[in-house]
């Protein structure tokens, strides 16, 4: 296990954590830095500013800079063209990695959100970190918002992609990208939260074999979305929430063969958790 760093710690995650008007106070503190201006047009300090406020205003649920290292060394090594993120909220995840992407010569960060207060949050301070070139923020449901990138034609491909949204979607996200052939052999996927607060279902499935998959493609399991082990709220309410039938019942690619590890490490405020790292290598016929 790695070692984690107390002092820099965020602050302690309460009750309710976000969407309490904390994103928009963020975007004050950190256009009143004193700074602002030595803040412009870097990645780095824009990311600073945000660990400060972490540390010493109030928690933010950013991958922070532990998981994060793990993604950035990622992206190094495969050099995504095209990179995909779901789950937004204040952009803390997409500047590091559009940056990192940018850095390793890619073309393309789209980052998908659904509140679109969260969503205007990112584009000020991609727009503040100077990397709007690299980064597309898209505001919507994530499937909804895949369905329509590729449509456009805008989103051919997916090199690399980061999961970090909502827990029951992992699944069913990656499935509907299967099916649209966006996630291919060469393809490589980053689920982040699979410790904290953990998520049994995508971790099955990534570490099934193709015959495992097969088998329950055949029996019709897992396709009446998304898994009863979330609990019967979440389940119902994500439901509620989906308006497409079509994804809804999306079978995925059960031939695509995939080698998945755990990488631990640790949330910002220190609590442990891990990123699961899973290479999609082949196809199998
Ligand atoms: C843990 S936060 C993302 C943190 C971000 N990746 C980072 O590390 O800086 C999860 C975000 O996912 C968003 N979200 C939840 N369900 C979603 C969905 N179905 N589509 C798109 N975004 C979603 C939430 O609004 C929230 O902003």
């Amino acid at each position: 296990m790695p070692h984690f760093d107390q002092k820099k710690a965020y602050a302690e995650q309460e009750e309710v954590f976000f969407d309490d008007g904390r994103e928009i106070e963020l975007l004050h503190y950190i256009y009143n830095k004193p700074d602002i201006d030595e803040i412009r047009g870097s990645p780095e300090r824009v990311l600073a500013a945000i660990d400060e406020y972490g540390r010493t205003k109030k928690y933010l649920m950013n991958v922070g800079e532990d998981k994060g290292k793990i993604v950035c060394d990622l992206i190094a090594e495969v050099k995504p063209e095209t990179m995909v993120e779901l789950g937004g909220y204040i952009g803390y995840s997409c500047i590091l990695f559009g940056n990192a992407v940018r850095k390793a010569g890619g073309k393309r960060y789209f980052s998908l959100e659904r509140n679109p207060e969260f969503g205007a949050v990112i584009s000020s301070l991609v727009d503040l970190a100077g990397l709007d070139d690299v980064i597309k923020v898209v505001v919507g449901s994530s499937d909804a918002s895949i369905q329509r990138l590729y449509d456009s034609g805008k989103l051919k491909h997916i090199d690399l992609m980061f999961l970090d949204h909502y827990k029951p979607a992992y699944t069913t996200d990656l499935k509907l990208c299967e099916e649209l052939k966006l996630v291919t052999p060469g393809s490589v996927l980053a689920a982040d939260n699979v410790i904290k607060p953990g998520n049994p279902p995508y971790l099955e499935y990534v570490r099934s074999t193709v015959a495992e998959k097969r088998k329950k493609a055949e029996s019709g399991d897992g396709e009446n979305g998304p898994d009863a082990r979330f609990g019967d709220r979440t389940a119902k309410q994500y439901a509620k929430r989906q308006g497409d039938e079509k994804l809804k019942t999306s079978k995925g690619n059960p031939n695509l063969v995939y080698e998945s590890k755990l990488v631990n490490s640790y949330e910002p405020t220190g609590v442990p958790d891990g990123v699961e790292i899973t290479r999609c290598t082949g196809e199998e016929t």
